[in-house]
């Protein structure tokens, strides 16, 4: 059931819903598949990253951006109405315990799954920092619960009109410049994922990215999300974005044009 959704800014949006279920059984980086509509329009489900969960109290969140058909039609669903909603899916981050010291690189509407991620992270005692881009000021969302949470953020803005003036990469590049830092995780569009695994490669640190592919089925059965994984071998194989990922360890994936 819609608890809460509301206009952050822009086209941002957050929804709750209550889904003890989902919220019990919840991993960072996992989705819910969406349906959007009460008929058959769209057919198809919508996937939306778990942007944050309150176990205690069977709740689950949602940032979305609004772009089209099915998100309009998430936004305008109101508090008490029924969400079908299918999940936990997919695989999330999987951390080593001995990658304490992380950085999150989330180009605007990707902090959706990297906000789970830290709190978690946070909660099981390692260091966060999060560095957040967008094109503008209004592609910068989460800022400040990550803050009240205590997590230092960092912020760029293409434009300059907040924070750094410059791309979320360029200040990725500095941090791996100066700390030591044991795991990236990044989520966003695929430039910022090309550059952030090109950059983690070089300072040799494992990096994980969270793709956003086009899906339809979401449980793996009509191959319709698949990305190219390359092996240590140079062998690419190709994977379900749904059910492998959308979680992967960034410097097998292949790219588009790569
Ligand atoms: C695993 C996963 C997690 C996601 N998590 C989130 C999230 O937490 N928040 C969020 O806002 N979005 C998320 N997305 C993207 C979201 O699923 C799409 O934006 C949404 O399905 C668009 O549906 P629509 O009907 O509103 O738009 P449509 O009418 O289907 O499309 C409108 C426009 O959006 C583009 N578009 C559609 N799907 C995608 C996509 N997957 N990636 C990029 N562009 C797309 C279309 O090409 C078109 O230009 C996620 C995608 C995946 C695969
Ligand atoms: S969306 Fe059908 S296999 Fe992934």
């Amino acid at each position: 059931m819609v608890e809460e959704n509301r206009e952050l800014r822009g086209n941002y949006r957050l929804m709750v819903v209550k889904s003890p279920e989902v919220a019990g059984a919840a991993r960072p980086g996992q989705f819910v598949h969406v349906r959007c509509g009460s008929g058959t329009v769209p057919l198809l489900r919508r996937p939306i990253s778990i942007h944050r969960v309150w176990p205690g109290e069977g709740r689950v969140g949602l940032l979305y951006e609004v772009k089209g058909r099915g998100t309009a039609w998430m936004a305008g669903r109101k508090p008490g109405e029924t969400l079908d909603i299918l999940g936990p899916l997919g695989n999330g981050f999987r951390l080593a315990a001995g990658e304490r010291r992380l950085v999150l690189v989330a180009g605007g509407v990707g902090i959706a799954p990297l906000f789970f991620l830290a709190e978690a992270a946070r909660r099981g005692g390692r260091q966060v920092r999060v560095l957040l881009g967008g094109r503008n000021r209004e592609m910068i969302l989460a800022e400040d619960d990550l803050r009240q949470m205590g997590i230092p953020v960092e912020v760029t803005t293409d434009d300059g009109s907040y924070g750094h003036h410059g791309l979320v990469t360029g200040l990725l590049a500095e941090v791996l410049e100066r700390e030591e830092v044991d795991r990236v995780c990044a989520c966003g569009p695929q430039p910022m994922l090309v550059a952030v695994t090109r950059l983690s490669v070089l300072h040799e640190v494992p990096c994980y990215v969270s793709l956003e592919e086009h899906m339809a089925c979401g449980v793996g059965a009509c191959r319709g999300c698949v990305v190219g994984i390359r092996d240590a071998f140079g062998n690419i194989s190709y994977r379900n974005v749904c059910t492998h990922g959308p979680v992967f360890e960034a410097r097998e994936v292949v790219f588009d044009g790569a």
